[in-house]
């Protein structure tokens, strides 16, 4: 039972293996775990047939004479001693050439990403095209990535087990992490160092294209978002709301989030084109109107202990925003609009 739920929690639509590597770090990281699988093979049944050996031919007999008791056996000593010297050598030597590898610094010309953890979001800058994204990593395959690594708060760590090994985010330092996508595919991952309330509801997705398909995206975040006079009414009524100040300033939405051109707040994702990416809430939930409506209606009902303030005005030791179901609708369908 319990193999059974081991194996089948590796399933579902978006396999998170780590026997199925996609990049040049998951690839080495990879062939060693075989290599190491392998010697504990060896080892297990040599060690375990010469158990079962000894267990079924000196084993106690009612008449049987004593066997002859023996005590330190110079050869043997010095086998069992060199035997696994060996091994832990023949580990260690591919072992520790993975680690430089990975720690070298990229190859020239590799796409630089900072990443930032958030309790409870990834936020990506991609400093070379001046795109600020979160949640969703977009990369074009072959090309070598370099993923500077830090954190807003707390220690999280980035994990996409498809890609390789985990990375730790912590303030004050710059962690790196290189690789070089070899598949293209959408790929998830989450956090993997508990961060608080709700570590579990921060995920992460990849998605490798080629080189034509990531010009396209980075061309689109990089345009402005769609200008005010293509807006319908209601979209114009929900960016009204978004720019509203409210009192205290941290129940306005344009304190904590910035749209290109018009609002500069940094403390939450960046939402100029938020209509664009396919999740919300840090990977949670699909982006769509009804999911970014019961978003703002009470975001802490989706993602427990986030910053993110109640729509309505009940919220948990939080101020609230105090919007109608209305004006929900209305930053809705705004938000939608941002693509
Ligand atoms: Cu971030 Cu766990």
């Amino acid at each position: 039972m319990l193999l059974v739920l081991t194996i089948t929690g590796c399933q579902g639509p978006f396999p998170q293996s780590t026997f199925e590597p996609v990049t040049s770090f998951g690839e080495s990281a990879s062939q060693l775990f075989w290599m190491i699988f392998w010697f504990a093979v060896v080892v297990f049944v040599l060690v375990e047939g010469a158990l079962l050996f000894a267990i079924i031919r000196y084993r106690a007999r009612p008449d049987g004479p004593e066997p002859k008791q023996i005590h330190g056996h110079t050869a043997l000593e010095i086998a069992w001693t060199l035997a696994p010297a060996w091994i832990v050598a023949l580990i260690a030597v591919p072992a520790i050439e993975a680690i430089w590898e990975e720690a070298a610094p990229a190859a020239e010309g590799a796409l630089v990403i900072q990443v930032t953890g958030h309790q409870w979001w990834w936020e990506y800058r991609y400093p070379e095209y001046g795109v600020i994204t979160a949640n969703e990593l977009h990369l074009p395959v072959g090309r070598p990535v370099e993923l500077q690594m830090t954190s807003a708060d707390v220690i999280h760590s980035w994990w996409l087990p498809r890609f390789g090994g985990k990375r730790d985010l912590m303030a004050g330092r710059t962690n790196r992490l290189v690789f070089t996508p070899d598949s293209v595919g959408e790929f998830t991952g989450q956090c993997a160092e508990f961060c608080g309330v709700s570590h579990a509801n921060m995920r992460m997705r990849a998605t490798v294209t080629t080189q034509g398909e990531f010009d396209s995206w980075v061309a689109s975040q990089t345009a402005e978002p769609t200008p005010l006079d293509s807006l319908t009414d209601l979209q114009r009524r929900g960016h009204e709301l978004f720019m509203t100040a409210r009192q205290p300033a941290s129940n306005s939405c344009l304190a904590c989030h910035a749209i290109s051109g018009r609002s500069f707040g940094v403390l939450g994702p960046n939402l100029t084109h938020v209509g664009a990416r396919s999740t919300l809430a840090g990977g949670l939930i699909p982006n769509d109107a009804e999911n970014l409506a019961s978003w703002l209606r009470d975001p802490s009902a989706i993602k427990p202990g986030t910053d993110m303030l109640k729509g309505d005005g009940s919220a948990v030791g939080m101020p609230t925003v105090g919007l109608t179901e209305d004006e929900i609708t209305a930053l809705a369908a705004y938000l939608q609009s941002l693509r």
